[in-house]
């Protein structure tokens, strides 16, 4: 699927190959950055399907990495999991990025819960830090790159969806009150989210900040508009992997090994934190 947008056979397709591989009836959807491999293997009862088994389904070009759905119980709820999401600046186009959400949303999620790495660019912020998403700048979108864009399926949702409250504000509560349970603080904070795969210039930074953003990174929000759109609710959190300032220490150097080892490191903490929501939803 190389069309610049979504077709509404294709989604149905690919739900109906799903829904003849597991009797689970999913309501809760998780796209998992890469490392949280231990909480979808926590899923019980789990029908496994290798991405590659889906119709229209975008798969990594890369050998080893073609992503799977886990789908079945944790904490009680009936989740599907994504493990292995693609991203823009592999090459796929929006109607791609976004098939997985959409073929979720086809299948029954009412609640999408979205992880990712990103930089932080709020100085209060550390790296190993989690940081809830309450908003998004959407630069891709702002410059004419929108997953909305094109024709508009009115049984799903409107042709100007709202975006008031684009990160559920229940979710974010509940989701602090599980930190503090568990003796952790999260912070909050608006994601930026720009194409990559090349970091910010320090110009870019500044910019960025500039115009509001606390963290920045390349995934996620096209999966949220489209979620959004279909009146999902959602929550995203975001691991502070690395520092995303315009002034760093001379000689400092950002490579992707730094946000993966930052990224490992915060595994336990966000893996308690998504038990704590689920047990709570
Ligand atoms: N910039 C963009 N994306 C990222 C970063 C960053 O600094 N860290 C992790 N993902």
């Amino acid at each position: 699927m190389t069309a610049p947008f979504v077709s509404h056979s294709h989604i149905e397709e690919a739900a109906t190959a799903v829904r003849q591989r597991t009797s689970h009836h999913p309501t809760i959807g998780l796209i998992l950055g890469s490392g949280l491999g231990s909480l979808a293997d926590a899923v019980e009862n789990p029908d496994i399907i290798p991405a590659s088994d889906i119709p229209h389904w975008p798969t990594s070009t890369v050998p080893g990495h073609h992503g799977r759905l886990i789908i079945g119980k944790l904490e009680g709820q009936t989740v599907l999991v994504l493990q292995g999401r693609v991203h823009f600046y592999e090459g796929y186009n929006m109607a791609q990025v976004t098939f997985p959400v959409r073929v979720m949303i086809a299948l029954g999620v009412q609640t999408l819960i979205v992880t990712n790495a990103a930089g932080g660019m709020n100085p209060d912020f550390r790296p190993g830090d989690l940081m809830l998403i309450k908003d998004h700048l959407n630069m891709l979108g702002i410059a004419g790159n929108n997953p909305l864009r094109g024709p508009n399926d009115n049984t799903v949702g409107p042709r100007f969806p709202d975006m008031t409250e684009p990160y559920s504000r229940q979710l974010r509560q509940l989701a602090h009150d599980v930190a503090a349970a568990n003796s952790f603080s999260l912070r909050e904070g608006v994601y930026a989210y720009v194409a990559g795969p090349s970091y910010e210039t320090p110009a870019e930074l500044n910019f960025l900040r500039m115009i509001g953003g606390d963290a920045v990174g390349m995934s996620t929000v096209p999966s949220v508009i489209v979620a959004r759109h279909a009146g999902v609710r959602v929550l995203g959190i975001s691991t502070i992997t690395n520092m995303a300032v315009p002034n760093p220490a001379p000689g400092t150097v950002l490579t992707h090994e730094e946000v993966l080892e930052t990224g490992r490191q915060v595994i336990p903490k966000l893996t308690t934190l998504l038990h704590g929501i689920l047990q709570h939803l």
